[in-house]
């Protein structure tokens, strides 16, 4: 199996480009079951999960062409014979479940396996079910397997008990394609789902608010072929800009969306950073300055995001003070802390609340990685340790990020993969 070597020590300096989101193209490369015509999708990334969600479309008798030079996929859903998604294929991407909606609204029926639990918390489907429910689908949960049916979905008032990006997309989808409107209340109001709707409406969907809490969508006889270029991954922006400013040095991000960056830009700044903002860059610099500690309470956007969380805390592992992290999303996310303490952190944890104690230096060790972000986090804190840190169970890391050791090495890093 692969790992990562990263040498620590060199503060990064220059530009990286900035690749398209993985949490915007999962759905909308789902959403292009909803047409009844070939759905073309650019600034795709090259990431494990897309490939995950190409073989699930296959599998559902989609025609794919994908083009991974120039990242694109063209899905044409018109040859689609089947509508169950199998336990092989959602067991490794939780994402999946986000065929349901699309494949009910088009097609009548859907079966998708349970995900299950995941590394970081039990993630249960009941809210992407009860919305479903209040568009008219009929749905059973029996032998591991979500079965969902109806004849023409009809508009309904959805209200969310508890934000959900995954169950928010699923019943934005399913609602394109419903008898009348629907009202969606408590929306998650992530870029990725304003990046969903925009193909959705390029597709000749009727939505509007997204972004906001509120999404009303007027649903239409049918969505025809669109093309869509997926939006810029904010987190893998994030990732970068962290790098930077743990390691002293600038980098500016090329070809990104600042204005999802918000919360995070605010508390690089916070860390004592320089951040400058220009058009679709966004450079970071640290000035050969150790950072300043800081607090963080995870919460749905506008907030900051769960996906930054490990990589702040690789941060605070080596920044002036104590700063804590509050978790509030999801209720396993901690455990890259263990990983970070093999490299010399201090970190107490107290139920949802880390209290990470900055020390001078770290240490290189071999470490492993337990889910993406995770994984981030501890390449950002071998970046910054001394001597080398060898990351085991680095395919986390490629269902999430893009060419992350040449953009690296492009920036200065020392690391590589080996065998
Ligand atoms: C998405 C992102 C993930 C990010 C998360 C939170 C994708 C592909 N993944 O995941 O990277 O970390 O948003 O920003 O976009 N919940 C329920 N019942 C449900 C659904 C969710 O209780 O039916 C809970 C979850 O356990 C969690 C919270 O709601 O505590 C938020 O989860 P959700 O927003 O649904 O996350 P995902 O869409 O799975």
């Amino acid at each position: 199996m692969d790992k990562i070597v990263v040498t620590g020590g060199t503060p990064l300096q220059g530009e990286v480009r900035i690749s398209g989101a993985k949490n915007a193209v999962l759905p909308i490369l789902c959403a292009t079951l909803l047409a009844d015509a070939p759905v073309e999708v650019t600034n795709v990334p090259h990431l494990h999960d897309v490939l995950t969600t190409t073989r699930l479309l296959s599998g559902l008798g989609a025609g794919v062409q994908h083009d991974l030079e120039r990242g694109r996929v063209t899905v044409d859903p018109r040859s689609v014979t089947s509508h169950v998604a199998p336990y092989e294929l959602v067991r490794t991407m939780r994402a999946s479940i986000l065929v349901l909606g699309p494949l009910l609204a088009r097609y009548g029926a859907a079966e998708v396996s349970l995900p299950g639990g995941c590394a970081i918390g039990a993630r249960p489907v009941d809210l992407h079910i009860k919305a479903l429910e209040a568009l008219g689908a009929t749905i059973t949960v029996e032998h591991g397997f979500i079965r969902a049916q109806a004849g023409r979905l009809r508009g309904g008032h959805v209200v969310f008990e508890t934000i959900s990006v995954g169950a928010t997309e699923n019943v934005l989808m399913a609602a394109t394609l419903a008898d009348g409107t629907t009202l969606i209340d408590n929306a998650a109001r992530e870029p990725e789902i304003v990046d969903l709707a925009e193909c959705l409406i390029a597709m000749g969907a009727d939505i509007r608010g997204a972004g906001t809490s509120r999404i009303e969508v007027r649903g239409v006889e049918r969505l025809h072929a669109a093309t869509h270029a997926v939006i810029a991954d904010r987190i893998e922006t994030g990732t970068f800009l962290v790098a930077a400013a743990m390691t002293g040095g600038r980098v500016t991000a090329v070809g990104a969306r600042p204005d999802t960056l918000g919360a995070v830009l605010e508390r690089l700044r916070h860390a004592g950073a320089t951040v400058e903002v220009d058009g679709d860059c966004v450079t970071v610099d640290m000035q050969g300055r150790r950072p300043r500690a800081i607090d963080i309470v995870t919460s749905p956007h506008p907030g900051f995001p769960t996906d930054m969380q490990a990589q702040f805390m690789a941060m605070n592992c080596i920044a002036e003070g104590t700063g804590t992290i509050d978790e509030t999303i999801f209720e396993n996310r901690f455990m890259h802390v263990s990983e970070l303490m093999r490299l010399g952190a201090e970190i107490d944890i107290d139920g949802p609340r880390a209290s990470v104690h900055g020390v001078e230096r770290l240490s290189g060790a071999p470490v492993m990685a337990t889910d993406l972000r995770a994984s981030a986090s501890l390449i950002l804190a071998g970046l910054v340790a001394d001597g080398e840190t060898t990351i085991d169970r680095i395919y986390h890391l490629d269902r999430g990020y893009e060419h992350i050791e040449q953009k690296l090495s492009g920036l200065g890093a020392r690391i590589q993969r080996v065998k």
